[in-house]
């Protein structure tokens, strides 16, 4: 059986992916430090997977800490490292704490790959490295723009640190997961996605709105060059994207990669813009949204949307699960975190 320690596992996209990696048998130890996540998730993750995966809190940006991990848990096979600090307006306005964790905490897992013999990780990257694309849809060769914001510019960096690291040491396989916009929560509403404060992102705005917590969703934009003039997004399920990372461990462990370093899109393929993200989310709740336009949010872009062949044809793995059911899901998790609160 293999072991899998994955970084980030209480967070939002970890937690669903520890739940498909235990389903497909394997063995998950979660490191966390719960700077953006709590403990109730792993009773969410036992009640779906029906087994508790290991759990230690500790804080990767602490080199010996890291170290204690993988002496404790000898015989890592893999890792898949989720965590990291993810809002782009508080990098922003706090760069070196971004810089510190999601730079220094990739670089003692790598130490300690060497340290412990271990060769395969997974990455989480972003679509955020390709800025404004200038053309669509954006596969893994199209040109990694100038960052607009420091996180934005930790995950460029931390992929240059991936790729260098790989070329010293040629044992080592490693993947970039791109995600473009990760959404929704698992079926049974038990693990979601916890945002803390005013949500930044659309859809969490969207069910905090309708759930009456936030009076009315602000649409940033309506003159872009798109059909409806809102911006377009390629909005990808949870639960499909956490299926893409036990894909990408299978291609490491069964050493199937083509190169020793490799990047994947995880997308839809398909744009939609925030009026259709609107209209689907109002028809599978049956509720009108209250919302109204206003300017453009700084720095975002017009449209982005992923090119997918590459995980298609090479992982072996398709997003599945459409929009609506994806909504719907988002909104089954909104009512139960409240109906809890
Ligand atoms: P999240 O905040 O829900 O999960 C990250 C987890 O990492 C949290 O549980 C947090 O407590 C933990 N963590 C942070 N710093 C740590 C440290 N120093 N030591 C130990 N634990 C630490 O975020 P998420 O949405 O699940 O994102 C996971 C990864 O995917 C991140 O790397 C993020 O940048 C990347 N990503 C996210 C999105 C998105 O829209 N959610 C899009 C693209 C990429
Ligand atoms: C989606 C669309 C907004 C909120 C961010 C990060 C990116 C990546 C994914 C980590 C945009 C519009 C939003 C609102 C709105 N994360 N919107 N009203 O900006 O595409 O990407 O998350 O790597 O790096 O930047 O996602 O959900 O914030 O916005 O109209 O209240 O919804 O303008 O067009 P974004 P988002």
């Amino acid at each position: 059986m293999s072991t899998i320690l994955v970084t980030g596992g209480t967070g939002y996209i970890g937690s669903h992916t520890v739940v498909e990696l235990m389903r497909e048998g394997m063995e998950v130890v979660i490191v966390d430090n719960l700077s953006n996540s709590n403990l109730e998730v792993l009773d969410g993750i036992e009640a779906i997977a029906g087994k508790r995966p290991h759990f230690e809190e500790m804080d990767l940006r602490e080199r010996d800490a890291t170290y204690r991990v993988f002496e404790k848990y000898a015989g890592v096979d893999a890792i898949i490292h989720f965590a990291a600090f993810k809002a782009v307006g508080e990098s922003v306005e706090k760069p070196l704490a971004y810089y510190e964790n999601n730079l220094l905490s990739l670089i003692h897992l790598l130490e300690a790959m060497d340290r412990y013999g271990v060769d395969h990780m997974v990455f989480s990257s972003s679509c955020t490295v390709y800025g404004e694309p200038d053309s669509l849809p954006v596969t893994e060769d199209s040109p990694i723009k100038k960052a607009t914001s420091p996180y934005g510019n930790t995950k460029q960096i931390c992929e240059e640190i991936l790729q260098d690291s790989q070329a010293s040491s040629p044992g080592k396989g490693l993947i970039s997961l791109r995600y473009f916009n990760p959404i929704g929560a698992h079926p049974s509403a038990m693990i979601g996605e916890l945002p803390s404060g005013v949500p930044n992102n659309l859809i969490p705005f969207i069910t905090q709105t309708a759930i009456g917590i936030r009076e009315q969703l602000s649409v940033f934009g309506d003159d872009y060059n798109t059909p409806d003039g809102s911006a377009i997004r390629d909005y990808i399920n949870v639960v499909d994207l956490a299926r893409a990372h036990v894909k990408a461990i299978r291609r490491l462990l069964e050493k199937r990669q083509k190169q020793a370093y490799e990047v994947f899109n995880l997308g839809t393929g398909r744009g939609l813009s925030v009026f259709e993200v609107i209209r689907a989310f109002e028809k599978v709740t049956g509720q009108p949204l209250n919302f109204r336009v206003v300017d453009r949010r700084e720095g975002d872009v017009e449209q982005v949307y992923a090119d997918t062949t590459y995980a298609n044809t090479e992982l072996g793995w398709k997003a599945e699960i459409g929009i609506e059911e994806t909504l719907l899901s988002a909104w089954d998790w909104e009512k139960y975190i409240r109906s809890k609160s």
